[in-house]
């Protein structure tokens, strides 16, 4: 809680192997979380703390690599990197609640609801979409880039974006009409992949850059990041996952699984990080580690 992510030295915009990058991205977003709640004791910031820890961050790591590639100081998209951590990791905790998914087990731990009760898991989602925000309009980077990129995630994260695809997904449980691919991927591409995208056009809204190549990327990532998902959901082992599977079965989600069977899935995902990697071609072999995370999304175990 006491870490101060800005006496982290991050080797300047050197390229590092996904995995260190991963760690590091993890590491930077947290200690800008743990910076903003130091001094604070109680259910909801200790609630808040306990869901941002343990995740991948892959989000957070797109935002800082995609900086680094663009000659962006690694501290100046920090405040970007720990804001969409927080953004993600409210929307699990809230996913995770009984009116939506009903999840005990998070990241191999139990869910907020679970180790406090709904009220603290409720709030400490709340708290973390407000730290966001914050996070953000701290964010040691130039105003116009800043304006721009809270602009942007508040559609990302809102009723157009995740917010909007996760009621799309709980609707489509009740809904008397099956939904077909188009649906699905429009749904997906809200509920998962405007987060996805907005990390990954961090990069180019701090260099005030093009945005295309990264945005093709960023739509294909979130695509096949979210079959991956319910691939894992599908044929995953929960102790590995680290939360229940075949939930979406019996919920009886409409997912790409469902609709084109885990083979069929498999095959579209691997073409989307084809595409995916296809896009990152003006930038040359300094885009290895967005090309390494694009295969790493379909191929982990959890
Ligand atoms: C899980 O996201 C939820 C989806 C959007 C599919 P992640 O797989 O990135 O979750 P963590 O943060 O690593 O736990
Ligand atoms: C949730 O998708 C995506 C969010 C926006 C939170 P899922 O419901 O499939 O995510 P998991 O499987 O619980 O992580
Ligand atoms: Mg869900
Ligand atoms: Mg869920
Ligand atoms: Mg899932």
């Amino acid at each position: 809680m006491t870490d101060q992510s800005h006496t982290i030295r991050i080797s300047a915009l050197e390229r590092q192997p996904l995995e260190p990058a991963l760690a590091q991205a993890a590491k930077v977003a947290q200690a800008r979380i743990g910076f903003a709640l130091t001094g604070m004791s109680g259910d909801v910031p200790e609630a808040m703390l306990h869901a941002v820890s343990g995740g991948k961050a892959m989000r957070a790591f797109l935002a800082l690599e995609t900086a680094r590639l663009h000659g962006i100081n690694p501290v100046a998209a920090a405040g970007a990197a720990a804001a969409i951590e927080c953004i993600h990791a409210y929307s699990l905790v809230h996913d995770d609640l009984p009116c939506m998914d009903d999840d005990d087990l998070r990241r191999g731990q139990p869910t907020v609801h679970k180790k406090w009760d709904e009220a603290t898991a409720v709030l400490a989602g709340d708290g973390l979409q407000a730290l966001a925000f914050e996070l953000l309009m701290q964010a040691e980077c130039q105003p116009r880039a800043k304006l721009n990129l809270t602009m942007s995630l508040s559609h990302a994260a809102g009723a157009r974006g995740m917010v909007g695809g996760q009621a799309a997904d709980i609707a489509a449980e009740k809904a008397a009409l099956p939904l077909d691919l188009e649906d699905i991927e429009a749904l997906q591409a809200s509920k998962t992949g405007a987060l996805i995208e907005w990390s990954a056009l961090v990069g180019p809204r701090l260099a005030e850059a093009e945005r295309e190549p990264l945005s093709i990327y960023g739509t294909r990532l979130g695509l096949a990041f979210q079959i991956a998902d319910d691939l894992l959901d599908h044929s995953g082992d929960a102790t590995v996952v680290g939360k229940a599977v075949g939930k979406d079965a019996a919920a009886g989600k409409a997912t790409f699984v469902s609709l084109m069977g885990a083979d069929g899935a498999k095959s579209r995902a691997n073409d989307l990080v084809e595409e995916a990697c296809d896009a990152l071609s003006p930038y040359g072999d300094d885009a290895e580690t967005l090309k390494e995370a694009a295969r790493y999304v379909i191929e982990r175990a959890h």
